[in-house]
């Protein structure tokens, strides 16, 4: 187990319950990497990618449901990210994140290199396409989530 996953109580209290937004804290961040956490609950991430860089999430309470493209790029594949659980992914890495529970959910979210954006993405008939790159600086730690888009 990462040492800040361990210890969730250095920073769940610091966490805001926003019923209507995903919310972000910024753990930690060099040069080469980033720590972050969410918390939210009934909400959906969105299909995005990471903005090339590589990480890995790892839930602290509650569950997600996780939608990730498979590896023939047009198909999605389906977890459940439980408690004490994580997923990690390469560059190329596009999901959905669903957090469908009643419950809050919270997670930690690390990058490397540190998050630059995310592109997100309409899924389609012929596949997923980009619909808009969100920087960093607009994506933010308390910031709402794109409308959801309709699945074809
Ligand atoms: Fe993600």
């Amino acid at each position: 187990m990462n040492p800040i996953a361990a210890h969730p109580e250095l920073f769940e209290d610091l966490l805001v319950e926003a019923p209507d937004r995903q919310w972000w804290l910024l753990l930690y961040r060099t040069p080469a990497f980033e720590a972050s956490s969410s918390r939210g609950r009934g909400q959906a991430s969105n299909w995005h990618d990471h903005g090339g860089s590589s990480g890995a999430l790892r839930v602290t309470s509650g569950s997600l449901l996780e939608r990730h493209r498979a590896s023939d790029s047009v198909s999605v594949e389906t977890s459940v990210i439980g408690p004490g659980e994580f997923t990690s992914f390469s560059t190329d890495y596009m999901h959905d994140v669903l957090r469908e529970s009643s419950a809050p959910v919270v997670s930690i979210h690390a990058y490397s290199p540190p998050s630059s954006g995310f592109t997100f993405y309409d899924r389609t008939r012929f596949g997923f396409v980009a619909r808009e790159f969100i920087g960093e600086e607009r994506r933010s730690r308390f910031s709402t989530t794109p409308p959801l888009p309709e699945d074809a």
